[in-house]
């Protein structure tokens, strides 16, 4: 059949099959580009699934091991370590206590797999009797209070080995007091990756579930930012630079990829994302019900997060995308 017209713009022509396809490809995740949120637990030999997050376990230090050998053998270069505690209070004091199972685990994975850089997530929820992110006065989250908290918190997962420090508590100045605490320690190698644009979501359902961390009352919508915002965004990144963060975070990731987007074009180092927990859940959910193709869907997704201008993603998918890479 003949065209009606001269056809002479054919995009087609660079679809015409995968290799050329690969060749024109603007976009290319890699395993490198991955980090793997690990749930740590008092006791031994635990190997637990978490009913909201299927594929995902808490564990116990010994096990946190085993699997941070076959994630480093896989090529991820990265984990972060979450845990629950042995005991909570009304400051979150088992955060600091240097035989709490994130500590203890930070260090046997520094010891027995010493190249996977561990991040260490700071934040008191998972250890406060209340659930918040802080010291309380009456309802209100003590901003200045939680700093020296979260001081004492870094400073004990660099001294348990952390390479890499993750406050996300949503305080004012933590960046700041974190860097000082650090610097004063002499711990001035490791690195701060702020969770500088965390919104007050409903994507963090299944992790408050994971880790025991749900308010106890009200919720957390006077420190974590507005969804709705994108301006104020743009203000925490600039402040979060300025008080010495190494890289930057957009938490969540898929309902704000245009805040990720924003942030890249804007500034100069290394943007992550946080493929959270709500956003896992779906997926597995969808795709138990044989309603979407999870290895598509996981690909599609984490491809979408590095168009949008991240460099590094922090997913619970890292395990099972980087064997789909792998081919
Ligand atoms: C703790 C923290 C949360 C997440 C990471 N660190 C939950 C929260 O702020 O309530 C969420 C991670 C996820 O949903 O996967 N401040
Ligand atoms: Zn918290």
């Amino acid at each position: 059949m003949e065209n009606s017209f001269e056809q002479k713009l054919r995009p087609r022509r660079m679809r015409i099959n995968e290799n050329v396809r690969a060749m024109v490809r603007e976009t290319n995740i890699s395993v490198k580009d991955f980090v793997y949120p690990i749930f740590v637990v008092p006791g031994e030999n635990i190997k637990e699934e978490i009913p909201s997050m299927p594929g995902c376990y808490h564990l116990s230090v010994d096990k946190a091991v085993e699997l941070a050998r076959e994630i480093s053998a896989l090529g991820i270069p990265s984990v972060e370590v979450f845990g629950l505690p042995e005991y909570k209070d009304a400051i979150g004091s088992s955060a600091w206590d240097m035989t709490s199972p994130v500590q203890r685990a930070i260090q046997a994975i520094k010891a027995k797999v010493p190249e996977l850089v561990i991040v260490g997530d700071v934040c008191l929820c998972q250890y406060t009797d209340h659930g918040h992110c802080g010291e309380l006065c009456g309802h209100y989250v003590d901003n200045d209070a939680t700093l020296k908290h979260l001081q004492k918190v870094a400073v004990s997962q660099a001294e348990a080995g952390a390479d890499m420090i993750a406050p996300s508590d949503m305080m004012d100045g933590r960046v700041a007091a974190i860097r000082q605490a650090l610097d004063d320690k002499g711990f001035i190698n490791t690195s701060i990756m702020s969770y500088a644009v965390k919104y007050a979501s409903g994507y963090y359902g299944p992790f408050r579930d994971a880790a025991d961390s749900a308010p106890q009352f009200g919720d957390r919508r006077a420190y974590q930012m507005d969804p709705a915002n994108s301006r104020e965004a743009m203000k925490e990144v600039e402040l979060d630079l300025a008080e010495g963060a190494d890289i930057i975070m957009v938490k969540p990731a898929l309902a704000y990829l245009d805040v990720v987007r924003q942030v890249r074009d804007s500034i100069n180092r290394p943007v992550a994302v946080y493929n959270v927990s709500g956003e896992y859940a779906m997926v597995k959910a969808a795709a138990a019900n044989g309603w979407i193709d999870e290895k598509r869907i996981v690909l599609e997704t984490l491809t979408s997060m590095k168009r949008a201008g991240a460099d590094i993603i922090i997913t619970y998918h890292a395990i099972d995308a980087a064997k789909w890479l792998r081919g």
